[in-house]
């Protein structure tokens, strides 16, 4: 498939034989620093849904360029809008929320500005590695709306109330260090380390067994949606499922012999 505003590949990321590519996903408006419009989130949605498909593929990663992950919703488009068009057209939810239907795990790697709709999209993926050059921000505010993809949702549960209700309310950006403190990114690097970085935690993932990483990923984000005591079954159930698993009797067993696991991602 070809896009026009990301670029997408099938990547090696680790020489392990038996590791799956991760799917790498470098969003590429550089003029307009990411800026998420219809063309854009449709071909991410669709590069994801692709990846999510290939059976070759153990993990997705989602950059931006140095200056920007994404600077947010794009406002030339957004500025003419009306209640009809954006209400009618269900803005934001149509090609906004197909990584959500992803199973696979998905890294935001940020480097420079994840603002507004750029933000959102970060915390949309699994986890977040940064680059020491990252600013956070939910600046909607200074254009007389308010975060439409789930910034008033997903950083409150990321960083608290306290940092959530400061962000949103004064637009302040929160730099690397400090959404590393907060809980909102996994780790930062230096922003010439990034890449590498990323690919190495992807490598990773995609060495093990593909079902468990997916069922760990599942497991995670139900804790989420559940009250503890249903979570702690929803873990258990997934837990024994996985002793259905070929992976599951080759980890144990390289484990038992010293040997490095082979998994057959089944
Ligand atoms: N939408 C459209 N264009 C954008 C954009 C955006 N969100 N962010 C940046 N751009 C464009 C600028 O208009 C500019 O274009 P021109 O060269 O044609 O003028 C180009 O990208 C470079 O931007 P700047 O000249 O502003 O670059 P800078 O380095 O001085 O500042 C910045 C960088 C601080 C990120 C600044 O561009 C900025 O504040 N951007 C807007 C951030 C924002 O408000 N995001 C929230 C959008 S609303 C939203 O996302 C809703 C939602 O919840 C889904």
């Amino acid at each position: 498939m070809s896009y026009e505003l990301l670029t997408a590949e099938a990547r090696r990321v680790s020489a392990a034989p038996e590791a799956l590519a991760c799917g790498w996903i470098t969003l590429n408006r550089p003029k307009q620093l990411n800026a998420l419009n219809d063309a854009l989130m449709d071909e991410l949605g669709a590069a994801l849904l692709a990846f999510d498909a290939d059976d070759g593929v153990g993990c997705i990663v989602i950059t931006g360029s140095e200056k920007a992950f994404a600077a947010g919703a794009d406002i030339a488009v957004m500025a003419p809008k009306t209640f009809m068009d954006v209400y009618k057209g269900d803005f934001i939810t149509r090609n906004w929320e197909t990584i959500k239907r992803v199973r696979k795990p998905v890294i935001a790697a940020v480097s420079g500005y994840a603002l507004g709709g750029g933000c959102e999209l970060a915390m949309m993926c699994d986890f977040i590695i940064a680059a020491d050059s990252a600013k956070f921000g939910q600046p909607e505010i200074k254009l007389g709306i308010i975060p439409g993809a789930g910034g008033t949702q997903r950083l409150p549960r990321a960083v608290g109330k306290a940092k959530a209700m400061d962000l949103a309310l004064t637009a302040r950006m929160m730099d690397a260090a400090e959404a590393e403190r907060a809980g909102l990114v996994s780790r930062v690097v230096t922003a010439d380390k990034l890449l590498d970085e990323t690919a190495a935690a992807a490598a990773a993932i995609c060495e093990f067994s593909l079902p468990s990483v997916m069922a760990a990923k599942e497991c995670v984000n139900r804790a989420y949606e559940l009250p503890l005591n249903e979570g702690l079954l929803f873990e258990r159930r997934m837990f024994h499922a996985l002793f259905a698993s070929a992976d599951q009797k080759e980890g144990m067993d390289a484990f038992l012999n010293k040997r490095k696991p082979a998994f057959k991602h089944s």
